[in-house]
């Protein structure tokens, strides 16, 4: 028996997506733990690109479960216009097949209105969020006053409740947000339609993993972020506002530790960042355009450029404490074909120290000089490879060297966006 967390090791955009469909050929159930609609998540099965925001990326395989945890914050309009999206292309077609949270919080109007206000009025500070409302939808959370399905699911509660919400939040918008005061009513018209539409995929999901994961069903669950985003563990401010580390598994799918057997990073063998914040590695010459055109690294969630540069260790190495993983997944391998020479950033040096450790302070990570090693590039295309023995001498050194300086096995190596151009080491599932 073997459950398995996929983490990402970065600043998101690791390929989880496309990691995550494949290993749920191995298992009964995917569960989405953390995040919300930030992720963007991108899937390439025989040559049909679908993102995925909310659902699992299970979603394409027939017979299998997804999950929305109770750590995911629910847009319902976007998760409503994902089912209709993947049920015109004949996926989810078995209802049974989604299953949502009672305990998941639902993200509201003004949640994405204070944040896209809070991100205009920052001007040139601002985090860089992608406007969907995450922040102030943990917040409240937090806070205690947010609303949950199993609010919406009994009317006078969910009266109530938007009702407190909608007098203090149009206070905030209109005193300090200089924006315009939300409508309680149509408000209230528009998540009435969506508790219709949703009620029937609404349960209590940490009793029925438990009693699958019991049964000895196999459970695959998909990190959104990656750990240099985790609120805690990452670049803060700069970070989204949940916990995207294997902590969140447990919170956000109300599990226990020995429910999970296997935790694999998933990083891209470059690193790439979206939105503001520290980025020690970061080109900004031909060498990090080339990387964003050959990458195609554009958001797939706002479409934004992602900023690009070398693989960072340090980061890595940090990401791979944290979550205590037990294998690597390196992506986008393919991507450095043709560079001459090929960067690792093995320590950082700020205000006159070296730093192995990831440093802490936003300070320090901004005035971060790399200190590099570098490697000898290839000129082959790596897409048709399917064993390490395949490709060339250059990358499987590197692919080694970077095994050895983060101190965890490589399990996977992805060599294309598709299913199939993956040399698959290890099978985490039988491990
Ligand atoms: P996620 O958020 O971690 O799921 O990653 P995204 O889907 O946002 O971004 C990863 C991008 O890289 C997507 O466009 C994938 O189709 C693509 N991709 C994934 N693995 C590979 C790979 O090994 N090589 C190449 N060239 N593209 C890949
Ligand atoms: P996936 O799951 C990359 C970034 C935003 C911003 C910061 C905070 O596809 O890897 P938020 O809207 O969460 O408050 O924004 O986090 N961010 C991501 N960057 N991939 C993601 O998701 C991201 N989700 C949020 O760009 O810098
Ligand atoms: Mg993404």
């Amino acid at each position: 028996m073997s459950n398995v967390a996929v983490i990402g090791a970065q600043w998101g955009d690791e390929g989880k997506g496309k990691i995550v469909d494949l290993f749920t050929l191995d298992a009964d159930i995917v569960v989405r733990f953390q995040g919300g609609n930030n992720a963007g998540h991108t899937l390439v099965v025989d040559g049909r690109k679908t993102v995925l925001h909310l659902i699992p990326s299970g979603a394409l395989h027939k017979k299998k479960l997804c999950v929305i945890g109770n750590g995911v914050v629910v847009d319902p309009e976007v998760l409503l216009e994902e089912i209709r999206g993947l049920r015109a292309d004949g996926h989810l077609l078995d209802e049974s097949l989604l299953k949502i949270s009672e305990e998941a919080h639902l993200i509201m109007p003004y949640h994405k209105a204070i944040d896209q206000a809070r991100e205009r009025l920052r001007g040139k500070g601002k985090i860089g969020t992608t406007g969907r409302g995450i922040g102030p939808a943990y917040e409240d959370k937090v806070a205690r006053t947010g609303i949950r399905f199993v609010d919406l699911l009994d009317g006078a509660t969910f009266r109530d409740k938007l009702r407190r919400n909608i007098e203090e939040k149009n206070i905030y918008l209109k005193a300090i947000l200089k924006e315009k005061a939300l409508d309680y009513g149509a408000i209230y018209e528009t998540y009435s339609g969506f508790r219709a539409e949703l009620e029937r995929y609404v349960t209590n999901t940490g009793v029925l993993l438990d009693r699958e994961i019991k049964a000895g069903k196999k459970v695959l669950f998909e990190g959104a972020q990656g750990t240099l985003l985790d609120v805690d563990h990452g670049t803060y401010p700069y970070v989204t506002s949940s916990n995207t580390v294997i902590g969140g598994v447990l919170t956000g799918a109300g599990i226990g530790p020995r429910s999970i057997h296997q935790v694999i990073g998933l990083s891209k063998a470059y690193t790439t960042r979206v939105g503001s914040g520290p980025f020690p590695t970061e080109l900004k010459d031909a060498e990090g355009e080339r990387l964003k055109q050959e990458g195609d690294e554009f958001g797939a969630t706002t479409g934004r450029p992602r900023r690009c540069g070398w693989f960072d260790a340090v980061g890595v190495r940090h990401a791979v404490r944290i979550n205590g993983m037990t294998g690597i997944a390196l992506t986008k391998l393919d991507v450095l074909t043709g560079f001459k020479r090929i960067k690792i950033c093995t320590a950082y040096k700020s205000g006159g120290e070296v730093h192995h450790d990831f440093p802490a302070s936003v300070k320090v990570l901004k005035n971060a000089e790399p200190v590099w090693e570098e490697m000898e590039g290839w000129e082959e295309p790596l897409s048709s490879a399917r064993s390490l023995a395949d490709l060339p001498k250059n990358a499987r050194r590197y692919v080694r060297r970077l095994e050895e300086i983060i101190g965890c096995e490589m399990i996977l190596v992805s060599i294309g966006p598709g299913r199939e151009e993956t040399i698959m080491l290890k099978n985490p599932f039988n491990a």
